[in-house]
């Protein structure tokens, strides 16, 4: 009978915990594997409102958060944290998810330790390494050695190849994200309670239309971030809307938000919603306007239309099928899109298609199955 294989898996924010979750559900079920978790927790409050929806309880916390971290710093203590686990755990794999600063350092202990790396979310490339920033690079270095690249798409796959990453170390398996959503989803029909908590909002805008919101990435704060704000503020002169906006936890974010969008009758600013509360976000929206990779991911699986506030996009897919489009950070290009959506039937009813570029559903089950089927080497076997 073989050993079961011993897998860490590795995150710290809050997109990588909903990406993740599935796969760990199912490492945790298949008596193939030994299932070990470690979070930086790069992310502190919205990395535990995952956790804590999922049940998932980390093995190793590092608690690397600071308040306004920079770049190199997290990245110093990452490395160093992360690489004293995986002494500890000398596991058979280590997995990471997408394209953080925790990716990034998770992956690098790994391979200064030789051990090989699964990257989930694989092939993820918009060609500009100064948008999204500093992602970009984060999954290119990843890519770079990893020993199982998990492409959640056709088009991810191609990337990889063009950047002569061996055609047999590339798998499409499809974006766990689907499966996060599906599970989700079912979680709330079950106990629609989990998702209760939006309804005061819904009942102050009842008969508007919703536009559900978000924006973090770092590449647009200064002139991009302004520009957002400033289109909500238009938008939000209509009385036949109201934005739901939960405010990232990232301070540069809050400080030009709050200040642009406070007092607005029909903009309610919000804290971060754990999961159930997002997805009953997307639910009652008639779009989303969102720098966001997971939201560009979650809209077109629901059906909703959603303006992509970034000069470039990696997920191709969901423009090219329909459903998403880029309109950058320039507050007239946002507002004229937003009002074409909003009075435009046609327009509407041509984004407003449900489909899943993305994935199936069952994502986490492939990848389960490529960990158990790839060969160790000889050595790491007999440890
Ligand atoms: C990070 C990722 C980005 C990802 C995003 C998802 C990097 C470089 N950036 O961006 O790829 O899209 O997460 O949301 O890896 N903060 C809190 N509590 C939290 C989370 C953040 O207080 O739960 C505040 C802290 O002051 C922290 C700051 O936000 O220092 C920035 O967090 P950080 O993870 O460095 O960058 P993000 O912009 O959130
Ligand atoms: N999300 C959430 N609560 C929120 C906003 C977003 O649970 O208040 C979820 C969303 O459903 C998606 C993920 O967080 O799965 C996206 O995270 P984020 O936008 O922070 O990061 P990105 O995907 O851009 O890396």
């Amino acid at each position: 009978m073989t050993q079961p294989r011993k897998i860490l898996t590795v995150f710290g924010t809050r997109p990588e915990a909903i990406k993740l979750f599935p796969l760990i559900h199912a490492l945790e079920a298949d008596s193939r594997f030994v299932s070990r978790v470690c979070v930086s927790a790069q992310h502190r409050g919205m990395l535990d409102q995952v956790l804590a929806i999922t049940g998932i309880a980390p093995h190793h916390d590092l608690d690397v958060m600071t308040p306004g971290q920079t770049l190199d710093t997290l990245t110093a203590r990452a490395l160093t944290g992360i690489g004293e686990v995986v002494d500890r755990e000398r596991p058979d794999w280590v997995v990471v998810q997408g394209d953080t600063t925790t990716v990034m350092a998770g992956a690098l202990a790994a391979y200064y330790r030789q051990i090989p790396v699964c990257h989930v979310e694989a092939g993820l490339r918009s060609g500009d390494i100064h948008h999204p920033w500093p992602e970009e690079v984060n999954r290119k270095v990843v890519g770079s050695f990893a020993a199982l690249h998990c492409a959640p798409t056709e088009t991810a796959a191609a990337a990889l190849r063009r950047e002569n990453v061996a055609a047999d170390a590339i798998h499409v398996t499809g974006n766990t994200v689907i499966d996060a959503l599906q599970w989700v989803t079912a979680r709330i029909a079950a106990q629609p309670e989990l998702a209760a908590g939006l309804a005061p909002l819904e009942q102050r805008f009842a008969g508007k239309r919703i536009i559900g919101m978000t924006s973090h990435r770092r590449e647009n704060f200064g002139d991009g971030m302004r520009g957002i704000a400033e289109a909500v503020r238009r938008i939000a002169r209509r009385e036949d809307v109201a934005v739901i906006f939960p405010v990232h936890l990232n301070p540069n974010v809050r400080a030009v938000m709050e200040t642009a969008l406070t007092g607005l009758d029909n903009v309610a600013l919000i804290e971060p919603l754990d999961y159930p509360h997002f997805a009953r976000l997307l639910d009652i929206s008639t779009l989303m306007l969102t720098d966001s990779g997971g939201v560009q991911e979650e809209a077109p699986a629901l059906g909703k239309p959603v303006l992509v506030m970034r000069e470039t996009t990696e997920r191709p897919e969901g423009v090219a099928a329909g459903t998403a489009k880029l309109v950058g950070t320039n507050a007239d290009t946002i507002v004229a899109e937003t009002e074409r959506l909003l009075d435009d039937p046609h327009a509407y009813a041509a984004m407003a298609r449900a489909h899943n570029p993305f994935g199936d559903g069952h994502s986490a089950l492939r990848i389960c199955d490529l960990l158990a089927e790839q060969s160790v080497p000889v050595e790491r076997a007999l440890l």
